[in-house]
């Protein structure tokens, strides 16, 4: 998807993505939250959006978030502030293609259900690489194309309406997998509805 037809996407989302998504993505924020809290420190969450993840955090855990919609990023803003969030060290309009953050500067980087809904996720994988640390972890909750049973039609006749929906139904996982900078140490599909696949990489010395 172009920018604009993301901002104007999720501008249209903003008000109800909670409602029409948060329970069917909730799998991947809580893998990838209850990994964070383990291990403690700083992560970069990468298209926060609404920030839905926010609340599942530890307190001892720094969250930083940026998202290229402003309207998502209000909606993150306002949950921060109505559950009293004290850990959130900052939320940031910014293209996930090119952070302005300084290289090394987080234990964690991740990004849920952002993937196939940039224009160049290998980019972004680049960038998140950049941003974590070597020896932290890189987090990616995502659908990718035919790894969810019985989803297989689903995603064909989604695939031309990338640019209502938000996302390319039909998003390949190679365009996430074998980046030199990283190694694959978890896959699996989450609970309840298999429908998205939760990867987490270790960052790689250069
Ligand atoms: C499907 S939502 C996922 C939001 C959140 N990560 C979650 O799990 O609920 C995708 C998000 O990615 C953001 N996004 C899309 N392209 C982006 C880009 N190039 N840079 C930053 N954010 C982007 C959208 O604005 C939207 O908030």
């Amino acid at each position: 998807m172009q920018v604009e037809a993301i901002q104007r996407t999720y501008r249209r989302w903003a008000p109800v993505y909670d409602l029409a998504f948060g329970r069917i993505t909730q799998g991947g924020r809580l893998l990838a939250a209850q990994h964070v809290n383990a291990q403690g420190g700083a992560v970069l969450e990468v298209g926060i959006g609404t920030g839905l993840a926010l609340s599942y955090y530890s307190p001892k855990v720094q969250v930083t978030g940026i998202d290229l919609s402003s309207e998502m990023l209000r909606a993150a803003e306002r949950r921060a502030r109505t559950l009293g969030l004290r850990n959130v060290a900052g939320l940031y309009q910014m293209d996930a293609r090119a952070i302005d953050l300084p290289e090394a500067s987080f234990d964690h980087v991740a990004a849920m259900h952002i993937m196939s809904v940039v224009p160049e996720p290998e980019r972004v994988l680049d960038e998140m690489v950049r941003l974590c640390r070597p020896g932290g972890s890189v987090l990616i909750a995502n659908h990718f194309a035919g790894r969810a049973e019985g989803w297989r039609l689903a995603e064909r006749l989604a695939a031309p309406l990338a640019n209502l929906l938000g996302w390319h139904s039909d998003f390949p996982i190679d365009r996430v997998l074998g980046h030199a900078g990283l190694k694959l140490e978890e896959q699996r599909q989450v609970r309840p509805f298999g429908l998205m696949t939760f990867l987490r990489f270790r960052r790689l010395a250069a």
